[in-house]
């Protein structure tokens, strides 16, 4: 909701959220300036080839968190996978978290899926055009809502994430810290006066590729800027104190071991994750959580290494071999000590992860978990990885198979 705050009495502008906003003619040349800009200057991406809804709730829900050069190969492959919101709807789980694995943040597509369903069972396979129905699909934000009713539906909803709140607060000098979700309707109540009725969606979208282009966190040019004249900041040489972003949480740090353990037919054993929780259903080394370390160190390998126990070593290898044979029922030849560290962030977890790796003898075949299997490293492209997996495998292979 506009929240327009009458102060004519005072002969003043019209306030939107306490930031003064512009007069109508203001907004109509600064709308003007802004979509001549986006027609000359905006980039030819796969998702804005037509207004198709699927294509481009696709395309959003791929773009947070992730560029987009590095976002066009996946949003094709994906596309061809699941062309329409029925094949999504239908897909096999293994196939899409495959499509999906690189992008990380996998809640994104379970999400896209539990939607699809809900399309085809309340709105006949289609889209809703109603904002206020798009929001109640799982996963589908304010910021995803107003994407798809701008885009596909030419309706004057805002679209705000954080690139639209930077040049916002860079435009109108809004001291309002934009790492706070509370201040988003802030942002969204100047985008609902400035958005251009008729080309909504371009106008969202110019705001996007002015985010990623001119007014970027680091790389600002304003005098370069196509709305130089119209923004506050520049004008008054305040740019650099915008936008108020106060710093993130940082993440809680989790300790593993990680153990790569190859059989005698040079298989590797991988485990799948529960059903439930991060990473759900996907493939890794047999992972070890390390209760044993009791302070928070800044790295696993230093947690593991560093101890005032003189035998400190020898008891994780230890620890880490009785659960290899308790949970794994297996027994291989460890390396003494972890040969690589990685560290993965998830939104609000990093993980550190001692690498060890091990082998197999010639004993008899041993009876493994029901969720575990030998695999040849040929065939590990029919097994979705996360990111820390991917890690692992790739360190292994750098200082194993040089
Ligand atoms: N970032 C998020 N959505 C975008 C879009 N539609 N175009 C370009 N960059 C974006």
């Amino acid at each position: 909701m506009t929240q327009i705050e009458s102060n004519l009495d005072e002969q003043k502008q019209p306030l939107v959220f306490s930031i003064p906003m512009w007069p109508q003619e203001k907004i109509e040349r600064f709308r003007e300036t802004l979509l001549s800009w986006y027609d000359l200057e905006k980039r030819e991406l796969p998702w804005r080839k037509n207004n198709d809804p699927y294509r481009i709730w696709v395309s959003e829900i791929m773009l947070q968190q992730t560029r987009v050069d590095t976002v066009i190969p996946f949003y094709l492959n994906f596309m061809r996978s699941f062309p329409t919101i029925e094949a999504l709807a239908q897909a096999n789980e293994d196939l899409l978290l495959k499509a999906w694995e690189g992008l990380g943040y996998y809640s994104r597509v379970r999400n896209m899926q539990t939607a699809a369903q809900q399309i085809m069972e309340n709105y006949d396979g289609k889209m809703p055009t109603d904002p206020k129905e798009i929001s109640k699909l799982k996963g589908i934000g304010p910021y995803t809502t107003g994407a798809i009713a701008s885009m596909a539906f030419g309706l004057p909803e805002p679209a705000v994430d954080g690139n639209v709140m930077r040049v916002l607060s860079r435009l109108f000098e809004i001291d309002a810290d934009i790492a706070k979700p509370g201040n988003r309707k802030i942002f969204e109540g100047i985008m609902r006066e400035l958005i251009d009725p008729y080309k909504p969606g371009d106008f969202n979208q110019a705001f996007m590729d002015l985010g990623s282009s001119l007014c970027t966190p680091k790389n600002y040019h304003p005098e370069l800027s196509p709305i130089k004249e119209f923004n506050q900041s520049y004008q008054n040489g305040t740019w650099e104190k915008y936008p108020v972003k106060s710093k993130k949480k940082k993440a809680k740090p989790v300790y593993y071991v990680g153990t790569i353990i190859k059989n005698a037919n040079g298989a590797f054993l991988l485990e799948k994750r529960p059903t439930n929780g991060l990473l759900a259903n996907m493939w890794t080394f047999p992972l070890i959580e390390k209760e044993l370390v009791i302070q928070e160190k800044d790295s696993a390998k230093e947690a593991l290494i560093q101890s005032e126990d003189e035998d400190h070593d020898e008891k994780v290898l230890t620890r880490v071999m009785d659960e290899l044979e308790n949970k794994y029922g297996i027994k291989p030849t460890l390396m003494e000590a972890p040969f690589d560290e990685v560290q993965h962030i998830f939104s609000h977890l990093k993980w550190y992860v001692a690498v060890y790796y091990g082998q197999m003898g010639l004993e008899e075949p041993i009876a493994i978990p029901e969720n575990c299997y030998w695999v040849q490293p040929s065939d590990f492209d029919q097994y979705v990885f996360p990111g820390p997996q991917t890690k692992m495998w790739q360190s292994y292979l750098s200082k194993f198979k040089k």
